[in-house]
């Protein structure tokens, strides 16, 4: 069983070995390396054929269940190129945590965390070249998980496969580290409390794409989204958690059922209190945050992820009235935050919380 899981490694052949992007011009999630991680699971043989290989495409069967009923769950992580080619990687452990959690929620197994991330480690070594130098830009983890079994009966499915690719990626936004514009949507929801909100899985994402556009039509850089009840408190920021800063207070949506319980959210509640600035969680409604934009307590909003880091919010568009947020600029707390964050993972700043390991 999977205590036992042996990990196959199978290296491309130097013919194989694909061109490497031009790092100044990486986006996002558009580049991918030379090898991959594929283990495969039924309910009769658990985890099993684990392998290290080339980066290539598996077949699937057209009525594999992910692609009907959306058991399919990922999380994001990224290795980071410190001093003398060092390689370092910030609280993996938690992102496959939050993996089985998210697997609990959609009826799919557990996967294994030791070996999967003795597995992660291997793989990002050994595509190490394709860790980027360039300020700034990473190499982003794409673990995944999805529903294999060819049935159109909807229950869990008994077969399924993980794996693991990974991306050459620069900044998420392509405003990179400056302001954001946000779209507040009243009219979609992206997730409600007793459905999968909590849960990395494909179905939220799918969900938000149609407000996402009509946002980036309208020339907003994302949206922020609601409560799905009342349509009244702020819940997350695009594909990130959100934090409002009023007065003294740095507050954030509590995690109450219907948002993700993100890693560079907890690692900013972690770094702020420990700077003796007051975090609160709390519900917090769309208009507490206009209403001290007006009075000028409202010094900063920004979103937390993985992939965006710190991202900063310049503007806020809530039923066609525009509130400017930082006079447009970047915040002093979010600079702060953002400064050290990237200091602790790319190993160039002392780590009190013991977040990064290094890898290479
Ligand atoms: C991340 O922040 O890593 C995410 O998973 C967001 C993503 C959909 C790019």
């Amino acid at each position: 069983m999977w205590r036992d899981l042996e990990i196959s490694v199978c290296k491309c052949d130097s013919g194989q070995l694909k061109e490497k992007p031009d790092q100044d011009n990486l986006g996002f999630g558009n580049f991918f390396t030379d090898h991959m991680f594929l283990m495969k699971w039924t309910r009769e043989k658990g985890w099993h054929d684990a392998e290290i290989g080339p980066y290539k495409n598996f077949s699937l069967d057209p009525a594999a269940m992910a692609l009907h009923y959306g058991q399919a769950i990922f999380e994001g992580l990224k290795a980071y190129s410190g001093e003398n080619g060092q390689v370092f990687m910030f609280r993996p452990e938690d992102n496959f945590e939050r993996m089985n959690a998210s697997a609990l929620r959609m009826c799919m197994p557990r996967i294994p965390v030791d070996q999967v991330l003795k597995a992660m480690k291997a793989l990002v070594y050994l595509d190490k070249d394709w860790i980027p130098t360039a300020p700034g830009a990473t190499l982003y983890v794409r673990p995944t998980m999805i529903a294999v079994e060819p049935v159109l009966g909807v229950r869990p499915a008994e077969e399924y496969y993980f794996y693991m690719i990974l991306s050459p990626v620069g900044a998420y936004y392509s405003e990179g580290f400056n302001p954001t514009k946000i779209w507040v949507t009243d009219k979609y929801v992206r997730a409600v409390k007793g459905g999968v909100g909590t849960a990395k899985t494909a179905g939220n994402y799918a969900a938000s794409i149609m407000a996402a556009e009509e946002a980036n039509k309208a020339g907003y850089t994302q949206v922020l989204w609601l409560d799905a009840c009342e349509r009244k408190y702020i819940e997350e920021v695009g594909t990130s958690n959100i934090f409002v800063k009023i007065g003294d207070d740095l507050i954030t949506p509590p995690l109450n059922g219907s948002i993700l319980a993100g890693i560079t959210r907890d690692s900013v509640i972690q770094l702020a209190k420990s700077w003796d600035i007051k975090v609160v969680e709390r519900m917090i409604s769309i208009d507490e945050v206009l209403a001290a934009s007006e009075d000028g307590s409202l010094t900063e909003i920004f979103g937390t992820g993985t992939a965006a880091v710190i991202s900063p919010v310049g503007e806020l568009c809530y039923q066609d009235k525009k509130y400017t947020v930082a006079d447009g600029n970047t915040g002093e707390l979010s600079q702060r935050l953002f400064d050290e964050l990237q200091g602790i993972q790319y190993g160039k700043q002392e780590d009190p919380f013991k977040w990064t390991i290094r890898i290479g």
